[in-house]
């Protein structure tokens, strides 16, 4: 695996790789790797004969009171999972690198930019936009993999590939879970042992919701009161939404009949954790 450093590099490699015919596919991260994340370079390699991986903590999608300093950072042993997995390309810029001072322009998706987790973190969707196009643009990738449980974060990557033309597909891939049902998140290092029991409780809520539906509710009020419900009755955590949306407008659907993306974001102490199902025909 070859890390790079610098954007004319990583454009030069990149290039090259296409250049010869060869397909390339692109996981983008802020480090911290988990299971989650090598499930995307499992899909990548699956799919494309050369995958580029990123790592960059990207600041402009940190809120003032965020956890942009404490983010872990654990860049030797990602470089060591990375080099295991057979990952091809590895992009590690700093700051000054993608940002350099002067920089002056934002993407914003205009609408989805505000919904979900863009509605309690504002400016958090433009700076995953900014930073994704940015890195759509070095890399050039055939392929980009995005893990499910950023729902909405993939509805906004998805409507920017599309509004401006870009020629990449987005593939989006399933939550993996702890066994006990929490989404792999490299905010789950935040969580002390108590903390990591109650955090449960989101995935808990979207069983129920879940149950709910397989026992014939359709109605959205219902079922989002049964999932609040549940959250409520763990003392540890703090709900922020629990939302029930169609998938690419993430506005909210007032029946279930549908495909329908079930949205859970709560504290648990000071950490923001966030979770969801997709309920389709099939899984009624
Ligand atoms: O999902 C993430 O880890 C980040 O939001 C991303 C897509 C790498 C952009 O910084």
């Amino acid at each position: 695996m070859k890390r790079i450093a610098t954007i004319a590099e990583m454009k030069a490699a990149c290039r090259r790789v296409t250049r010869n015919g060869k397909t390339l596919g692109f996981v983008p991260t802020m480090g911290a790797l988990h299971e989650g994340h090598l499930s995307l370079v499992h899909a990548s390699k699956a799919r494309c004969d050369v995958t580029a991986v990123s790592i960059f903590v990207n600041p402009l999608q940190f809120g003032p009171a965020e956890d942009l300093n404490k983010y872990p950072r654990t860049m030797e042993r990602d470089t060591a999972l990375l080099e295991q997995l057979g990952a091809d390309l590895l992009f590690t810029p700093g700051v000054e690198e993608m940002y350099p001072t002067g920089a002056q322009t934002y993407v914003l998706v205009e609408g989805l930019s505000d919904k979900l987790d863009g509605a309690s973190r504002p400016g958090h969707f433009r700076g995953v936009a900014t930073v994704v196009a940015k890195l759509f643009e070095i890399v050039r990738p055939d392929f980009a993999f995005f893990g499910q449980k950023d729902a909405a974060q993939a509805a906004v990557l998805r409507k920017l590939v599309n509004d401006l033309d870009m020629d990449v597909e987005v593939v989006v891939c399933p939550i993996v879970r702890e066994k006990d049902g929490l989404a792999m998140s490299s905010r789950n290092a935040y969580l002390t042992s108590e903390q990591r029991q109650q955090a449960t409780v989101l995935y808990r809520s979207l069983l129920r919701v879940q149950a709910a539906v397989d026992h014939g509710e359709r109605d959205s009020a219902k079922l989002i009161e049964i999932g609040k419900h549940v959250i409520a009755n763990e003392a540890g955590a703090k709900l922020d939404y629990f939302a029930i949306v169609d998938l690419d407008t993430l506005d909210p659907v007032v029946d279930v009949s549908h495909c329908a993306l079930v949205a859970v974001a709560a504290y648990v102490g000071s950490t923001r954790l966030i979770d969801n199902v997709l309920i389709t025909a099939s899984s009624r």
